[in-house]
């Protein structure tokens, strides 16, 4: 039974638990039907807290009896809380046995199977779905865990820390102990028991210590596992060298498994994956694959410190752990990459996603703080903006304070906390008292505004060139728009990376000292910065690297864009630039409702990029591919997908036909010979070779040419790389070429047995632009096929959020179907698991700014949602916020 609606956390009634638990010794006897647990835990009162009751959370389970000091104890049991109201005074040990189903447990939070084998998920709150406990994350216990389990099912048992003891019990089953010295909250305790096989590998790190790696995965495998081990090594070294971040354990574990709501989780000492995030093989997965596999595995073991070895006081700190490990893997990823102009491209990549996925959040029915004040499902706050704004947060704290005050910051910071539950505050304040006097520490309460304020801020500059007194005058302004519940906003403090260009791009002193860069604090509403001994008119290259997570309007003519473009220092500027050019035209065309005609001058410079000759292909092709729907949807107060759609197909199909001949020169120029390595250069080179061809097919689409699909299926066929392979489908699938069938047929037929590959050959079809509704009807026919299954998140995503969120011109219809089709498969994944169908709902955060008849039939759709008495508090809260 579900409660009809859940009560709303305010992060203002933060206490203090009544009771801590120190240490805990749990017993598993696995069964996936039903499996029996004994939690032994030391308890000793709170002396800070008024004397209460104990209240334990538990989620279907069920106890079998409750001992304390080894009597047995009345107990009440109300909603998700088992209370003793007679706890001792003195420390105590309390006794608990219950037992759960993990093969019912298709929520996939808490003990489950997936694969034949068991997996736990715990954060955030699943730990009370496998035993009552206070499970809230300012509760620290040392954990020894015994598991057994039948040997020839399980030959592998798991758990946190040191395995201490093993052996044979009766009727052919087995056991482990684990004990994991560091004291840690429950949402970080995992489980993990099944057939698995490990890549194994022992290293010594510069502190001298050796240490055993080992990654676990299903039998067949093992081979796709190089690029994970190889990955979670760099990340030891990297943190060793950067921050001063040790391993500090022997062994350290990490699990792949097929159903998984997420990308993966940061368990002490034994990180779980979803496999999507973990294995790759040349033939399988692409270098977007490899990338982000290198990224999510330095991401969990970067948690290690910032999480697990310091972790969060309560839920409304997630940013804490959360923007601070997304901060320290893009900046792992970047100091991989290697050169400047490939760590600009991890750059652009990042500032992509972020204006994709986490703007339109921050203007939408979603919109919450860094730090949001409350929730009533916690698992709907793991979001692009306590994530991805959470981690541009840290980046201005390095920007403010300098690279080496942000590595004393962090040095403070694990003096000041190491092994404790702590705050986005103290956080704030190490990093500032560990830079006296610096731009940040002299505002840092107006600086942790960025904490409690939703919302992008708006930010114009405008400059003035004084010819007679050879000054220019920046002046810039900000606000903040309203967001839901927050109307009145304060300034922000926004650091503004910048430089001047003269006319002909040549950088200009700013100062006496004669730099040419600088960083400008913004934290008033409206102020000026002067520069002297300017003798005309420049051109301002602001907010360089994207320096705040703001929309910036500079004012900038073509011409000045143009300059920025060629000339800038700054890479990410470069790259700007060329999208602000394409963006103008795009939005002066919707909002004038006339056809997209793309200007002589805007074509040139485009071949200007293409052809150039000292330009990276990775930057080359980021600067070729327009901006995306989304983002251009939030530049207007109204939004028409089909509009958008049909001005972003234009410009794409002119630019197809206008440098026809340049992009089959680029395609044949950036072959890449020899063997499948995903390092920057070689990835770059197939990453515009894929934009090539796919302008080529595209093109031979209108001109009737039946040479380019031709050479497209040919090398979707002799592929030696799933990069390439999948390129070439798309450029057909994306063109709708005659030869998109046959080639979906044989891709499906060569990796049926692969899940990982199946995902895309689903995504590619659901994620295909839109003609005709033609994209939409197959895709709904896909929810049909043999292999397509609401269970598996991977599958389930792969097809319906491509559709619902990443295909506006597929989903929004004029007949509603996209959004009946929403409704209904929310409605059916609700009924297995909730968080990955508060997800798909959040299709409809945007419903208000869509143009008639979209507005209409969207909320309609989502009131229909919000009618059914039995939705699970993930979908509520979310289909609620939506029609406040
Ligand atoms: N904490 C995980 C991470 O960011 C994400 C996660 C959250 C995984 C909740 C599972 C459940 O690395
Ligand atoms: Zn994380």
């Amino acid at each position: 039974m579900r409660e009809g609606t859940a009560p709303t956390i305010q992060r203002l009634d933060y206490q203090q638990p009544a009771f801590w638990i120190r240490k805990v010794d749990l017993t598993f006897d696995l069964d996936p039907a039903k499996t029996l647990i004994t939690s032994k835990m030391q308890v000793e009162r709170n002396a800070a807290v008024a004397h209460g009751p104990l209240r334990l959370h538990g989620e279907e389970l069920n106890v079998l009896r409750v001992l304390i000091d080894g009597s047995s104890v009345s107990f009440r049991q109300e909603g998700h809380e088992l209370i003793i109201d007679n706890a001792p005074d003195a420390d105590f040990a309390l006794e608990i046995r219950n037992t759960c189903c993990p093969e019912k447990n298709t929520a996939l939070s808490g003990l489950y199977t997936s694969g034949g084998s068991f997996f736990t998920q715990c954060e955030a709150e699943g730990f009370r779905r496998i035993t009552y406990f206070l499970d809230r994350p300012d509760v620290m216990a040392v954990y020894t865990v015994t598991l057994r389990a039948d040997q020839a099912k399980y030959p592998i048992l798991l758990s946190n820390g040191n395995l201490t003891d093993s052996g044979k019990l009766d009727n052919g089953r087995h056991f482990a102990v684990w004990h994991d010295p560091f004291p840690k909250p429950s949402y970080l305790f995992a489980v993990v028991a099944g057939d698995l096989v490990a890549r194994e590998q022992r290293i010594r790190t510069r502190a001298g210590k050796d240490h055993l790696l080992q990654v676990f995965v299903r039998r067949g495998d093992l081979e796709k596992t190089e690029h994970a081990m190889n990955s979670l090594i760099a990340s030891i070294v990297w943190d060793e060298a950067r921050f001063g971040l040790p391993l500090d354990l022997e062994r350290f574990m990490v699990v792949g498994v097929s159903d998984f709501n997420m990308g993966a989780m940061e368990n002490k000492g034994l990180n779980i994956f979803n496999t999507s995030a973990l294995l790759a093989s040349p033939a399988t997965a692409t270098d977007a694959d490899f990338a982000r596999i290198e990224s999510i595995v330095a991401h969990e073991y970067f948690h290690n410190w910032t999480g697990n070895r310091v972790t969060c006081r309560d839920w409304f700190q997630l940013s804490l752990k959360e923007g601070l490990t997304v901060f320290r893997d893009q900046e792992f990823s970047m100091d991989m990459a290697g050169s400047p102009s490939a760590r600009a491209v991890c750059r652009i990549q990042d500032v992509r996603q972020l204006r994709a996925m986490q703007f339109p959040e921050d203007s939408g029915a979603m919109a919450h703080p860094v730090r949001p004040d409350s929730y009533s499902e916690i698992n709907n706050f793991y979001t692009a903006t306590v994530y991805d704004k959470g981690s541009e947060v840290v980046r201005m704290y390095q920007t403010l304070v300098g690279r080496k005050g942000f590595e004393a910051g962090m040095k403070l910071y694990f003096e000041r906390h190491d092994g404790q539950a702590v705050t986005c505050d103290d956080f704030a304040q190490a990093i500032a008292d560990a830079n006296p006097g610096s731009a940040l520490t002299t505002r840092l309460d107006a600086f942790k505004r960025w904490y409690s304020q939703a919302g992008t801020p708006r930010v114009t500059a405008r400059g003035e060139h004084d010819a007679a007194a050879r000054t220019y005058t920046l002046r810039f302004t900000q606000h903040t728009p309203a967001t839901p519940g927050q109307t009145d906003k304060q300034p922000q403090v926004i650091p503004v990376v910048m430089g001047l260009l003269d006319r002909h791009g040549a950088a200009l002193a700013l100062n006496a000292a004669g730099d040419t860069e600088t960083v400008l604090v913004l934290d008033q509403a409206d102020q000026s910065f002067v520069f002297e001994n300017i003798d005309a008119e420049p051109v301002p290259s602001l907010l360089r690297g994207f320096s705040a997570p703001v929309v910036l309007d500079d004012g900038l003519s073509d011409a000045a864009l143009l300059v920025l473009m060629r000339h800038d220092t700054d890479a990410f500027n470069r790259w700007e630039a060329g999208q602000r050019l394409a963006l103008n035209r795009i939005l002066a065309a919707l909002r004038a409702g006339q056809p997209l005609q793309l200007s002589p001058a805007f074509i040139e410079s485009m071949r200007g990029v293409l052809k150039h000759p000292d330009l990276d292909p990775a930057f080359k092709e980021l600067a070729l591919t327009l901006p995306g729907e989304s983002y251009i949807a939030e530049q207007l107060d109204v939004v028409d997908p089909q509009a958008i759609h049909a001005a972003v197909m234009a410009a794409q199909s002119q630019l197809a036909s206008a440098l026809r001949d340049d992009w089959a020169a680029a395609f044949e120029a950036h072959q890449v010979q020899g063997g499948y390595t995903p390092d920057p250069a070689s990835s770059g080179k197939r990453a515009l070779a894929n934009l090539a061809l796919s302008m080529l097919v595209l093109d031979a689409q209108t001109t009737g040419d039946t040479v380019w699909p031709g050479k497209a299926y040919q090398r979707f066929k002799d592929a030696s790389n799933m990069t390439d392979r999948v390129g070439a489908l798309a450029a057909l699938v994306n063109a709708n070429a005659a030869l998109a069938a046959p080639a979906l047929e044989r891709f499906h037929a060569l990796f049926k047995d692969d899940a990982l590959v199946v995902d895309k050959w689903f995504a590619l079809q659901a994620r295909a632009p839109e003609a005709d509704g033609r994209v939409f009807a197959r895709a709904k026919a896909l929810t049909k096929h043999a292999d397509f299954t609401l269970k598996n998140p991977n599958r389930a995503r792969s097809l319906l959020a491509s559709l619902c969120m990443f295909n506006p011109a597929a989903f929004h219809r004029a007949d509603a179907a996209g959004y009946v089709f929403w409704a209904e498969q929310v409605l059916a994944i609700d009924a297995i698991n909730p968080q990955l169908a508060s997800r798909i709902a959040r299709a409809m955060d945007r419903w208000a700014v869509l143009a008639e008849p979209y507005r209409t039939a969207a909320r309609e759709a989502v009131a229909r949602v919000a009618a059914k008495p039995d939705l699970s508090p993930d979908v509520r809260e979310i289909v609620e916020r939506a029609l406040a």
